[in-house]
């Protein structure tokens, strides 16, 4: 399998199904809906929602209901980031390749699109109801999706985040606890929503909460190590915003070669983890091994 082909492919898949959730452009609001749709369809990897189909599928899910929720989760993590790169936060001009949302439409549009990414989200997702109203997962998917986006997840991270004093107060564990949170809470939440709606047990979504969970850590130490190696043309984001912003990262506590090798050990385990399952999703696994060399 040419994985990143495949990646590309199913990325442009996605892209359909998330723009036919969302809102036009119209009425007196229009620019905030312009705002929206700007930031969600400047790019991305698509990885959640892609993460989200494919444990829907390995769990032997079939039926659209899943595409709200795919739309809801990029929904959310694009407003995590509007709101991530704002002055108050990071502080980034670029994203995706293209000019942020604050920086393209203002700091006050750029918060209401955010809030309006998130408020749509759930909008988007209660739409499962109409196509498989007797799917009693629907119910436990937006309980799920609900709390791993919100104080118990990934709003809880950035909190932390963004109110550690590297030289003070932020240990290895309390980072660890902020890229659980701010990162991986919402991977879990992808692959834990595409488990509950195809009716995994759960042990089987415990299964996928714990491998997402640590895909998640792996995850922003890679992007930790891109943003000190990567460029800003390939990350579509700035390179050294980091450091710009003197945040201490996993790289600052490990260093970049036993970082690196964090991602691959920590990645294989997650791995690891998931073929314990009686199910198997070639894709799924090959993603999960690929994202270890992602350059982007
Ligand atoms: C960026 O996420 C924010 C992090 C959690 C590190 P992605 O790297 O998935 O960003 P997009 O969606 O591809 O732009
Ligand atoms: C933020 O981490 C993750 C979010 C929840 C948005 P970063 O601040 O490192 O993400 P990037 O590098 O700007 O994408
Ligand atoms: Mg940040
Ligand atoms: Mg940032
Ligand atoms: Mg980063």
């Amino acid at each position: 399998m040419d994985i990143r082909a495949e990646t590309d492919r199913r990325a442009g898949e996605i892209e359909a199904v998330i723009r036919s959730y969302l809102p036009g452009e119209e009425g007196p609001q229009k620019i905030v809906m312009e705002a929206m749709n700007y930031s969600v369809l400047a790019g991305g990897k698509r990885l959640r929602p892609m993460l989200m189909q494919e444990t829907y599928r390995m769990f032997g899910g079939r039926s659209e209901v899943i595409g709200p929720f795919m739309a809801a989760i990029e929904m959310i993590h694009t407003y995590s980031l509007v709101h991530d790169d704002l002055p108050a936060m990071d502080n980034d001009e670029y994203r995706r390749g293209k000019k942020t949302t604050h920086a393209v439409y203002g700091e006050a549009l750029g918060i209401l699109a955010g809030d309006a990414l998130l408020n749509y989200a759930y909008e988007t997702a209660l739409l499962a109801f109409e196509i498989e109203p007797q799917n009693t997962g629907i119910v436990k998917a937006l309980r799920i999706l609900a709390k791993k986006a919100g104080i118990y997840g990934m709003v809880g991270g950035q909190a932390v985040d963004i109110t550690s004093e590297p030289a003070k107060d932020l240990t290895r564990e309390k980072l660890d606890f902020v890229y659980r949170l701010k990162t991986g809470a919402l991977l879990e939440s992808a692959m834990m929503i595409g488990a509950v709606l195809a009716g995994a047990t759960v042990g089987e979504q415990k299964i996928m909460e714990e491998t997402a969970g640590a895909i998640g850590l792996a995850f922003q130490i890679q992007d930790d190590i891109l943003d000190l190696t990567g460029t800003t043309e390939d990350l579509g984001k700035p390179a050294g915003s980091d450091e710009k912003n003197h945040k201490a990262t996993y790289v600052t506590f490990e260093g970049l070669e036993k970082a690196k090798a964090d991602v691959a050990r920590i990645s294989e385990q997650a791995i690891a983890h998931m073929d314990t399952l009686v199910v198997r999703n070639e894709f799924l696994t090959e993603l999960l091994r690929y994202l270890i060399s992602r350059a982007s």
